[in-house]
């Protein structure tokens, strides 16, 4: 059966129905070696060299990340950071890039230091408003757009088939941070993206034991083999066994992702109900949220387990709330079984477009009530 055509709960389930031929195991083992053997003739027929460039412990997730998403392949990386900065460095310097002022603060601190001083001119805009992105093409001159969406912190939304048609007028790629959306809720490259982008450590593994980075190309190109080729040269890979627990995690992602959108759907609504000491609730899921609409185009069986809560009494308030959880956990990152709450500002620090009231909250599998309850009893105790 042709597999692309499986759900994708399926596909996932039995992680492409992969076995071991030589031990008929169901679970394929683990690759370890760096090297691989040259045929007396002098030849690789294998295909296989040396580990850094190419290994079949990285098989099985990437076909099946490129099987979800729709892709033509899959790369693993050795982090998210280092998928994301690949996408920037297969460009040649003096190439004008366009991203979001609201995207992950790391990778925007990396466009800012890093990449400008390589000569890439890099752009940030107002993503949510297709003019703006419109009048910042420049034709022949944009290599590269860059959208993240749902988009940290704020959880802004951009319609990536628009963002996609404009980029393409104007000669550009488009290449979308999906880590929050996840290949279960949307799947840019059917919408027109040219690559999609994963940090692999959030929702794909799914138990906060991995850092792990994932790109998927829509189809082969002179620009992906450059993005191959970065990967292989600059030696940003991925251990074989992070690329084994990476599968096992990929197994549960459409059960874990839906269960974090149905929790956090619940979350977003009891405290936007004109709560006493919550002033505005930032999710994509709630009819009043400014990209609504369009995520409900494009985000299929729920709108992420991702959403920011802004505490009415201001930041003291809100770093005390933080203090005061007993169930959430106080820490970074994303897309774990454990819900994590964080005070934003503190973490990115000058420049962040986090309001300082704000506290993120990463959704994961716990009861809904339990969930809620904890942050109630945290904003009754912080004195709010
Ligand atoms: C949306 C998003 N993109 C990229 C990254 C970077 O991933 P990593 O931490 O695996 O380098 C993160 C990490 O927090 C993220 O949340």
């Amino acid at each position: 059966m042709d597999k692309p055509d499986l759900h994708p709960d399926t596909l996932a389930a039995q992680a492409l129905g992969w076995i071991d031929e030589r031990t008929r195991a169901v679970v394929p083992p683990i690759h370890v070696s760096t090297t691989y053997l040259r045929d007396p003739d002098n030849q690789y027929r294998s295909g296989r060299v040396y580990a850094r460039a190419d290994n079949p412990a990285f098989d099985q997730a990437e076909q099946l990340l490129a099987a979800l998403e729709h892709g033509h392949q899959a790369l693993l990386f050795a982090s998210g950071m280092a998928a994301a900065t690949a996408v920037f460095q297969a460009l040649a310097p003096g190439d004008h890039v366009i991203a979001p002022k609201v995207m992950y603060w790391s990778l925007r601190n990396w466009l800012m230091g890093f990449a400008s001083q390589w000569g890439l001119e890099v752009e940030l805009i107002d993503m949510t408003e297709p003019a703006v992105l419109k009048a910042s093409l420049r034709p022949g001159r944009t290599r590269l757009v860059w959208i993240e969406t749902p988009a940290n912190p704020l959880w802004s939304v951009t319609d990536i088939a628009e963002a996609a048609r404009m980029a393409h007028e104007a000669g550009a790629l488009l290449a979308v941070d999906s880590t929050v959306a996840t290949p279960v809720l949307t799947q840019p490259l059917r919408l027109g993206a040219d690559v999609v982008m994963h940090a692999a450590t959030k929702y794909l593994n799914g138990h906060s034991d991995l850092i792990a980075g994932a790109l998927v190309p829509r189809e082969d190109s002179a620009y992906w083999q450059q993005v191959r080729k970065v990967r292989a040269q600059l030696g940003g890979t991925l251990g074989s066994f992070e690329a084994w627990l990476l599968v096992r995690g990929m197994r549960t992602l459409p059960l874990r992702v839906r269960a974090a959108c149905a929790t956090a759907q619940r979350v977003a609504e009891h405290f936007a109900a004109g709560h006493p000491h919550v002033s505005e609730v930032l999710y994509p899921g709630l009819p009043g949220f400014a990209g609504h609409a369009v995520a409900k185009r494009q985000m299929h069986g729920g709108f992420g387990g991702m959403l920011s809560i802004r505490v009415r009494a201001g930041e003291a308030a809100a770093i005390a709330t933080a203090a005061r959880v007993k169930l959430w956990k106080r820490a970074t990152s994303l897309g774990g079984t454990e819900s994590l709450i964080e005070h934003r500002a503190s973490v990115e620090g000058a420049g962040t477009p986090a309001p300082t009231d704000l506290l993120r909250l990463s959704v994961g599998l716990e009861h809904v009530d339990d969930l809620i309850a904890d942050l109630e009893q945290a904003l009754a105790a912080a004195g709010v």
